[in-house]
């Protein structure tokens, strides 16, 4: 891991301006995994330069594909074909970044040599039974820790055949591995979730010509067909965008406008909350970019009030859980949240990293087996832990926006996974923040 780097973020004036946040990191890994897996040669604009998706990059160039760039956001993508891929002279480390690991668990399982897929002390703890037990059923032979945990020994050479699978979880990385292995099954894959979850990865099957069958919250893929290499732009990640949407909300006199935001209604699950608590959040000049809605987001400050999370946003919001948990600190009343049990096995357990954390700020919290009770109040300044994990330390320097102190967040550098240049943005809108 890099050196250890904290962030030091004091109380801010209004926040202005407009900005475009980094690409989106869920779409950022499909294109190079699909591109490189098409016939033809995939134009990527708006790759999203973090470490996260430079991991899945690097992967599939030590399996031979030829990639070109990223330069100032674009990749040029020589695709290999279905079974071009080449045996890596090694493990494919894919340092913090779940995505990766399971939805290239699912590819690998289809190919013809043997991988190994490795990941940093953090990933190395998240489980991957999740994904195991479905390809093991659909025919693949995968060796993972006692735990369940990585490294994931994946065997090359199995015949894979096509399951329906009831997932137990709302998880588009599980959904997402099998329609990858789904590809190389005989037959049809079919998954059924409990709950609805992101649909980039049936979005952008569709935009290399791969046909998918989607009837409510069920998939299908049929294997034995071919990608074709197409463009993609890549729109702004709704996930980093959600960092902007509290800060201004919680400041009062801000207005800001995040620019060309990804809206896919499998996402927009932070706007919904944050409009359930009373935000003042429009959506300007809505449309498509490459096979997904994007808009311009508008948000004003406005006095927060506390709710109930409803259950069905969860899944629409996973990822912003942590930076909903400071807009609950600045809300009047209590907001609950419940139904999020998988905040537990993210990046850090995040419910725990943001009990703790709220804590120290003075904000009295409750954390629940599968979520949170948050008492809003007044936000005082300390020192908190990040665990690592980018989310927890950006959601900590928005918690800054309003404190009566400043607020110090330890271990800060994996911030660069999701979110190169993060506090230049910040200080372009007019936060105080710097990194020592
Ligand atoms: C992701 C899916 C989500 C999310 C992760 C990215 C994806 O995980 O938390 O950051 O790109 O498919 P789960 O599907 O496991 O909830």
């Amino acid at each position: 891991m890099s050196a250890s780097i904290t962030f030091v973020a004091k109380s801010s004036k209004a926040l202005k301006g407009k900005i475009r946040v980094p690409s989106d990191k869920s779409i950022s890994h499909r294109s190079v995994m699909l591109g490189s897996l098409a016939n033809g040669v995939t134009n990527v604009r708006h790759f999203l330069e973090g470490e996260d998706s430079l991991a899945t990059l690097e992967a599939f160039r030590q399996m031979g594909v030829k990639i070109d760039g990223p330069e100032q956001g674009q990749l040029v993508i020589h695709g290999v074909g279905l079974n071009g891929l080449v045996a890596p002279k090694q493990p494919l480390n894919l340092g913090n970044s779940g995505t990766s690991m399971r939805l290239m668990s699912g590819l690998m399982a289809g190919q013809q040599f043997d991988s190994v897929l490795i990941g940093d002390e953090s990933l190395s703890t998240r489980p991957m039974q999740r994904v195991v037990r479905p390809l093991t059923q659909m025919g693949a032979s995968i060796e993972v820790t006692e735990g369940g945990l990585p490294p994931l020994e994946i065997a090359g050479g199995q015949k894979l055949v096509g399951i329906n699978y009831e997932s137990p979880m709302a998880s588009a990385q599980v959904k997402s591995c099998l329609l990858l292995a789904g590809i190389y099954a005989e037959g049809k894959t079919t998954v059924v979730e409990p709950g609805i979850t992101r649909d980039h990865t049936e979005r952008m099957l569709e935009s290399f010509a791969y046909p998918v069958q989607k009837t409510g919250s069920s998939v299908t893929i049929a294997g034995g067909g071919e990608l074709i290499a197409t463009d993609i732009v890549i729109p702004a990640d709704i996930s980093s965008a959600a960092f902007f949407m509290v800060a201004a909300s919680i400041t009062p006199g801000s207005d800001i406008i995040l620019e060309e935001v990804g809206i896919n209604p499998t996402r927009v699950g932070v706007i919904n909350i944050l409009q359930k608590m009373g935000a003042d959040i429009t959506l300007l000049n809505s449309r498509n970019l490459g096979g997904e809605p994007v808009a311009d987001v508008r948000v004003r400050h406005a006095d927060l009030v506390g709710i109930e999370i409803p259950k069905e946003q969860v899944p629409l919001a996973i990822d912003e859980f942590p930076v909903l948990f400071i807009a609950a600190a600045y809300a009047s009343g209590i907001t609950t949240l419940h139904h999020a049990e998988e905040l537990r096995v993210k990046e850090s357990d995040r419910i725990q990293a943001m009990a703790d954390g709220l804590t120290t700020l003075g904000i009295y919290n409750k954390p629940l087996p599968d979520g949170i009770i948050i008492h809003g109040g007044v936000v005082s300044g300390g020192q908190v832990d990040s665990f690592t994990d980018h989310r927890i330390a950006m959601s900590f320097a928005v918690a800054a926006l309003g404190a009566t102190g400043e607020i110090c967040i330890r271990d800060c550098q994996n911030v660069a996974t999701s979110f190169p240049g993060f506090i230049d943005i910040c200080q372009s809108v007019g936060m105080d923040i710097t990194s020592v």
